[in-house]
């Protein structure tokens, strides 16, 4: 195979070099595209454009694969927690029976967050969505830790700030949204328990830890710790890429993730299986809006940019929605809707032909109701699996020689050149 690609235009031949991946992945490297041939490229929505290599995930649509740092997602949920998933997503390797000693005393030595921020909190409109809530206070946490002067201590620092602020500053969104008493980390409990404690504990109805529940919420945030370039994470990469400090470029990925075709996705699910629950709509009637070009209805939870089968992180968060509901002995009508929504779907033509299949949003929300979070809190709990993916792909770009920063060019295609018109001999 050549490692080189030709290029004809207007007579010329081009050579480019070939870049090929450790999964045999192929591209053409256009870097000098423009000064060579004065072409650009145009990829809306840049599904057919590498941003970047990176060493973190690999996902393959058609197989339906999806590894972090080369270990497959299927044996991360089986086997691993969250701490270690999340140790190896930016250390680049699973950690030690010492090295995730100290990052669990780091993560709960840095797991309160400073008394002054509940103010911001209070000043809030009722009603706030969360994760509006939650972008600010990422992007405020500098103004409370300010940049430490060693650049090694400042990152490690503040990634560790982050994962371990991240989940109290959501609990505290919510308890503060209802109007109850903030619920403080405990050193005695793990990360994810520590978590359901101070979102669901209170001096009426102490919480009681079910280490089903636990280990739902641990398998949840595994399964969306990292997904390659994906629309967060890009607006992560490109905001990291102007040099600002970490807690920013984060936020902006909050801020992206929030959106209904990406990370909201989980909670216009819910939403959706309601709606079919509560009015009777038929189900049949849900897939012809979808299939109707005319109707902006998209069916919540099924298609991907990438998958093109079924997501694997959706076949194991389907099975977990069994097990907690079997566990806590509660039936969900909204399951079985989604059940016999998928049944039907993935037998239609349309789905078959656009390789619709569900993605993870597509059970998750089950999980999460059946743990009692509210639909608001669903994309906050995401972003807490996907911080250190995040994170992790934030310090790949600061470290990667190629990095520069992100300013794609465009195709103009507005007026021609005109000439201003004074107010008085305007139409
Ligand atoms: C996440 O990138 C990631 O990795 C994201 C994510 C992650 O972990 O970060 O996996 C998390 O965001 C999952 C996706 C959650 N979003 C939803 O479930 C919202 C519903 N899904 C769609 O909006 C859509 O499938 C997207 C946004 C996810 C993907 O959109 P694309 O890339 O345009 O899909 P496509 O090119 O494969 O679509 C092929 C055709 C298109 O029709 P045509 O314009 O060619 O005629 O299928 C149509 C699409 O319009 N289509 C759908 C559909 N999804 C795609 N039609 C009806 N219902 C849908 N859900």
């Amino acid at each position: 195979m050549s490692d080189t690609v030709k290029v004809f235009f207007e007579g010329n031949t081009y050579e480019f070099p070939l870049i090929v991946g450790t999964e045999g992945e192929k591209a053409i490297d256009i870097q000098k595209m423009r000064q060579k041939t004065g072409l650009i490229t145009y990829d809306p929505g840049f599904g057919n454009t590498g941003s970047c290599k990176s060493t973190i995930t690999f996902m393959d649509g058609e197989k339906g694969i999806l590894r972090y740092r080369g270990i497959p997602i299927e044996q991360l949920a089986e086997k691993a927690s969250f701490k270690e998933t999340a140790y190896l997503l930016i250390n680049g390797m699973l950690p030690n029976q010492a090295e995730i000693n100290r990052f669990s005393v780091l993560l709960n030595d840095h797991s309160l967050v400073h008394e002054d921020m509940q103010h911001f909190y209070q000043n809030f409109p009722r009603g706030s969505h969360p994760m509006g809530i939650l972008s600010t206070m990422v992007n405020a946490l500098r103004s409370f830790y300010p940049e430490l002067k060693e650049v090694d201590e400042e990152i490690n620092i503040t990634v560790t700030r982050l994962l371990a602020k991240v989940r109290t500053m959501a609990a505290m969104s919510y308890k503060i949204s209802r109007g109850h008493k903030v619920v403080y980390p405990r050193a005695d409990l793990a990360y994810t328990a520590n978590f359901l404690n101070m979102m669901f504990d209170s001096p009426v109805k102490p919480y009681i830890i079910d280490d089903d529940v636990v280990r739902a919420l641990e398998v949840f945030w595994i399964l969306h710790a990292d997904h390659e370039q994906n629309c967060s994470t890009s607006a992560v990469r490109v905001v990291g890429s102007g040099r600002v400090n970490l807690y920013a470029a984060i936020s902006a990925g909050i801020s992206a993730l929030w959106g209904p075709l990406h990370g909201g996705a989980n909670q216009a699910v819910i939403e959706m299986l309601s709606q079919v629950h509560e009015k009777g709509i038929p189900l049949h009637r849900l897939i012809e809006r979808a299939k109707d070009k005319k109707d902006p209805f998209r069916l919540m939870g099924f298609g991907h940019r990438v998958y093109k089968t079924y997501d694997p992180r959706a076949k194991i968060i389907k099975e977990w929605c069994h097990t907690l509901i079997n566990k806590l002995n509660i039936s969900d009508p909204l399951l079985d809707i989604a059940m016999e929504l998928e049944e039907i779907a993935v037998r239609d033509d349309y789905f078959i032909e656009n390789h619709l299949y569900p993605n993870v949003d597509f059970y998750s929300g089950i999980v999460l109701k059946a743990i009692g979070f509210p639909t608001s809190m669903f994309t906050v709990l995401f972003a807490i699996g996907r911080l250190p993916g995040w994170i992790a792909q934030w310090k790949e770009s600061t470290d990667d020689p190629d990095w520069r920063i992100s300013r794609p060019r465009q195709i103009y295609v507005g007026k021609p050149r005109s000439d201003y018109i004074p107010l008085e001999e305007r139409d």
